[in-house]
């Protein structure tokens, strides 16, 4: 188990072509663009089309993350999929995935930890690889947040908006040297706290309501746990690998607000110009956030292989984490 390691082989991204802007938001609730983009940095955000799914999202995703590798379905065999906003209750949004890329072999789940799915899903596929139980894994962060949001409050639908990011991350046998020297996923640090359900929630579920409800947020309480626990997370991982805030190239965060981003950043010595937004021409996409704003940067060559990266996220459950990853 200690001496294989997890590449992150090929990255891609999709977003919706319908773009959301304030000003649109603006003409339907009692909202500005001001108020939005100063409270949260949010310009725009892209909405799925009618009929457009979140495994549409993850295919196209998919099929970037495969190119970008020189691979294709057949060298995969286990397919996981971060989302809060799946296809269906069942089949895992994975499976439909997997059947619509024509992969007939390996395995495919979902995961569900909300915003901060990516960074579990991370974590639980380099484990699945690291054990040698599979060989290449597609890890796809996807969601269609648009259709669990109440259009009608200007508190959460401002925030939300749709889109997909994947990685193919291959285990390969580790060089000798030093884990955090060698490109790969060299740890994860993973958190949740379920007595704050209250602070950020849908308000049904099949078992409860028999139907997905409608997210509701209390936005300045997330907003706090949202700086403490990210950088208790981020802190905790670094400290346990020996690295700290100048060690990293790049911090590439969960994109659900401006503020956030820069006050964690600040709080952990990482220097402006290292931070990856991609919050303004997003909004927050829940789980393919971070995967969405790691592939902008390596596509625009900020991101360059060799680099030391930093992910972290927080959501519903509460859940957070983080983790270090050297592209
Ligand atoms: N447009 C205009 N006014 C709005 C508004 C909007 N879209 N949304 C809320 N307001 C109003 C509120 O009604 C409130 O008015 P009041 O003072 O008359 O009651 C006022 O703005 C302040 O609301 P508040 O919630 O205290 O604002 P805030 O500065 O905390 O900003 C968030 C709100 C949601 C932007 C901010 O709390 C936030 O980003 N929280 C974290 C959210 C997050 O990260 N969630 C996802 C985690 S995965």
């Amino acid at each position: 188990m200690t001496n294989r390691v997890t590449r992150i082989s090929g990255s891609g991204s999709y977003l919706p072509d319908r773009i959301l802007t304030n000003d649109e938001l603006a003409a339907q609730i009692d909202t500005s663009d001001a108020w939005i983009r100063e409270r949260t940095g949010i310009a725009q955000r892209h909405i799925a089309a009618e009929g457009q799914t979140t495994s549409d999202l993850g295919v196209e995703a998919a099929r970037r993350a495969l190119d970008d590798a020189g691979l294709t379905i057949a060298d995969i065999d286990l397919i996981v999929v971060a989302t809060t906003t799946p296809d269906f209750v069942f089949p895992s949004t994975a499976t439909v995935i997997q059947a619509r890329l024509g992969m007939d072999h390996g395995a495919a789940f979902d995961v569900q930890a909300v915003c901060s799915g990516f960074v579990y899903a991370l974590s639980v596929t380099d484990a699945l690889l690291k054990t040698g139980q599979h060989k290449r894994a597609l890890l796809i962060g996807a969601e269609t947040m648009s259709r669990i949001l109440n259009w009608e409050d200007r508190s959460t639908c401002v925030l939300f908006g749709d889109g997909a990011g994947a990685w193919v991350l291959s285990a390969e046998e580790a060089s000798p040297e030093a884990a955090d020297r060698q490109p790969g996923v060299i740890g994860s640090y993973l958190r949740s706290d379920g007595r704050l359900k209250e602070l950020l929630h849908t308000t049904g579920g099949p078992s409860s309501t028999r139907s997905s409800g409608y997210l509701v947020m209390q936005g300045n309480a997330v907003f706090r746990h949202a700086v403490v626990n990210i950088s208790e997370a981020m802190t905790t991982l670094m400290r346990q690998h020996g690295l700290t805030g100048e060690d990293v190239d790049w911090f590439v965060p969960h994109q659900a607000n401006q503020r956030i981003l820069e006050a964690v950043a600040k709080r952990l010595g990482i220097a402006s110009g290292k931070v990856i937004s991609t919050v303004a021409n997003h909004g927050n996409t829940s789980a393919a956030s971070v995967p969405l704003a790691f592939d902008v940067a390596v596509q625009d060559g900020r991101i360059k292989r060799g680099d030391l990266c930093l992910l972290e996220a927080l959501g519903g459950g509460l859940t957070w984490g983080s983790a270090l990853v050297r592209y």
